[in-house]
């Protein structure tokens, strides 16, 4: 049941800070350190390890494009990061050093199964990240990590994708710990700021009046929108657009903000919506010079950023603002906008916001 919410989309959106929680606290020991009883690779296993693949499709292919960022930072292992339909069919360098991590909700995405099998054959050691209990993916890998997100009944996924995002930041941090790329008190630090998420996604959630009310007006009757970022914020501006997009039927692209002047500015015309997110400390000054940018050439632009960054007003023509939040773990909490985004630009446009055209919810066919 909707549990008195027009669409389970948005019951989805809003069982995200008990997703977050429960994903994380099962895998708390009474010390408060990261344990993986599922994964059961040895100290051994893991310094063997000198590649990580991350295949998916979709929305879980975007949280393994953030997986691959907080692996390389914590475990200082080269990850690749690609969409199962290309990975099987491209002769990937894979042999008994390499870890395939799967990502699916369902754990029955064909082209996802068939990267497995594949990787399999060839020696790579078989993780899956997946929401489904017993689902051909968990059967079929070497070590399984659950997201205990509940079941996702519409078709946008929102908090599979959340739960999927705090999955990645723990095993990161368990393959840091005990290889040693980090020490013990930043390790110890990561966590308490990972116990802070469910409240902070709470907190962030409460921008819905404003982006109900305020914001979504703005692209209702786009017949086309931008998303721009930098860093991790790429990543999540390509999860902003691919909501947009499957919900609301408005076209979406995203864009690393950098890569602007090398052509895509060519697009923006008065009024072109543009959504930059600009969550990133390291990267802030960078993307509003790219607002600016696309400002002054009429761009309409909607910023996301964190809290304390009021500087970004001078380049936006609105915002919405995220709690404050360390850089590698923003996008958490920077996803959560973009969802109500879509979901109130769809709901205005009348469209079936729980079952969009064309899509099914798994896709087991190739
Ligand atoms: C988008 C969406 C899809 C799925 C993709 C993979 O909102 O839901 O892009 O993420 O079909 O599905 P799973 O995760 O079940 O393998």
């Amino acid at each position: 049941s909707k549990a008195g919410y027009d669409h389970f989309m948005l019951k989805e959106i809003y069982e995200q800070p008990s997703g977050v929680k429960e994903t994380l606290i099962r895998r708390l020991n009474s010390d408060g350190e990261i344990q993986l009883d599922d994964i059961k690779m040895t100290k051994e296993d893991l310094d063997k390890i000198n590649r990580v693949y991350i295949v998916a499709c979709g929305t879980a292919y975007h949280a393994g494009l953030v997986g691959k960022f907080a692996i390389e930072k914590f475990a200082h292992i080269p990850v690749i990061t690609d969409i199962a339909s290309e990975f099987r069919y491209r002769d990937p360098f894979i042999d008994d050093k390499t870890l395939l991590i799967l990502v699916s909700q369902s754990g029955e995405t064909a082209d996802t199964l068939a990267s497995l099998r594949y990787a399999k054959e060839k020696g790579a050691r078989i993780l899956s990240v997946t929401n489904v209990v017993g689902s051909s993916i968990a059967r079929e890998s070497d070590d399984v990590f659950y997201t205990w997100a509940g079941p996702e009944i519409s078709v946008a996924s929102t908090k599979a994708y959340t739960t999927q995002l705090v999955s990645f930041y723990m095993i990161a941090l368990d393959f840091a710990i005990r290889k040693g790329t980090i020490s013990r008190e930043y390790y110890n630090e990561m966590i308490e700021k990972l116990k802070d998420m469910p409240e902070l996604v709470s907190k962030a959630l409460e921008q819905e009046t404003h982006i109900k009310e305020d914001v979504a007006k703005e692209l209702k009757n786009a017949t086309s929108a931008f998303y721009l970022g930098r860093g991790l914020d790429y990543n999540l501006a390509m999860e902003g657009a691919l909501k947009i997009k499957e919900i609301s039927y408005i076209h979406a692209e995203a864009f690393a903000a950098g890569e602007l002047k090398h052509g895509t500015i060519a697009l923006i015309e008065e009024g072109t919506p543009v959504i930059a997110i600009a969550t990133q400390e390291e990267l802030f000054e960078k993307m509003v010079s790219n607002m600016q940018e696309v400002k002054a050439r009429g761009a309409y632009v909607i910023a996301v950023a964190q809290e304390h960054n009021k500087e970004v007003e001078k380049a936006a023509d609105k915002v919405i603002y995220i709690p404050n939040v360390d850089d590698i773990l923003s996008s958490i909490l920077t996803v959560l906008p973009l969802q109500l985004l879509s979901y109130y630009v769809a709901v205005q446009r009348g469209c079936d916001v729980d079952k969009p055209r064309n899509l099914a919810k798994s896709v087991t066919v190739e």
